[in-house]
């Protein structure tokens, strides 16, 4: 299985090791081919709202240098793993929204990729568990297409994994381990229905709306959009 994992924590600490331990589980499992990226080192810079790629090919991002490796893995991958703390505002880091706004031309709303209708996904996330954190993470996925959406949440009640009393520790990591090898054997599904309902609408406002010679008109029609859902 092939498997992109996002790191959305700038140290090496709960996020680091709780992911450890859930990838170190999936290698259990079977055979891995991972890609890794740490954030904000491997995009360090954040997105500045010049909508290029809302209105003509993702190339013309002027942060495509960080952008590409990080499309070209998720657009292979099988699995993509998003772990990360949750930082004040029930939210995630800076550094993790930033990759969700660089890649957003991959909503339905404006040119979803068919190769993300077959993915499933994993959300980890540390600190207060924060239920807003992972529900809107899990709504950037679902607005992808992304096929299925896996989630676990870890109340840690503190800043480091060894102040975990043992017994609740040692809890946590068998959930862990439970949560991954679950995750490892995911069969891959047709999208739900409410993917299918998403998709149906956006073809409809675009197809209505939009004109030939206009992106993302042109991206639908080149695929093949207009006439059969890519799933
Ligand atoms: C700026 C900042 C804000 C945070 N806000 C919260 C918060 O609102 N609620 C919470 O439970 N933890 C909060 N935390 C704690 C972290 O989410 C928690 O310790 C997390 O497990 C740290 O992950 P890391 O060790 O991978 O960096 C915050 C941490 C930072 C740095």
């Amino acid at each position: 299985m092939k498997v992109v994992v996002f790191n959305g924590s700038p140290r090496i600490g709960n996020t680091y090791t709780v992911t450890k331990v859930f990838m170190d589980e999936l290698a259990k499992c079977g055979e891995l081919e991972l890609s890794e990226f740490s954030f904000p080192k491997d995009l360090p810079e954040f997105c500045i709202g010049c909508q290029n790629c809302l209105r003509g090919p993702r190339e013309n991002c002027p942060h495509k240098t960080y952008v590409d490796p990080i499309y070209e893995a998720v657009m292979e991958a099988d699995a993509l793993v998003f772990a990360t703390p949750h930082y004040g505002a029930s939210c995630m880091p800076g550094s993790m929204k930033t990759l969700f706004d660089h890649l957003a031309f991959m909503e339905m709303t404006i040119a979803p990729r068919k190769e993300i209708f077959q993915k499933k996904s994993f959300i980890l996330t540390t600190g207060s568990a924060s239920k807003q954190n992972i529900r809107i993470m899990k709504s950037c996925l679902t607005n992808w297409g992304v096929n299925r959406v896996r989630y676990f949440g870890i109340k840690m009640y503190t800043n480091k994994w060894d102040k975990i009393p043992g017994k609740r520790r040692m809890r946590l990591e068998r959930t862990i381990r439970k949560r991954a090898r679950r995750f490892y054997h995911l069969k891959k599904r047709s999208p739900s229905i409410k993917t299918r309902m998403k998709f149906l609408i956006n073809r409809s406002v675009i197809s209505r709306f939009m004109h030939e010679g206009n992106y993302p008109y042109d991206y639908w029609k080149d695929n093949g959009y207009f006439k059969k859902m890519p799933l």
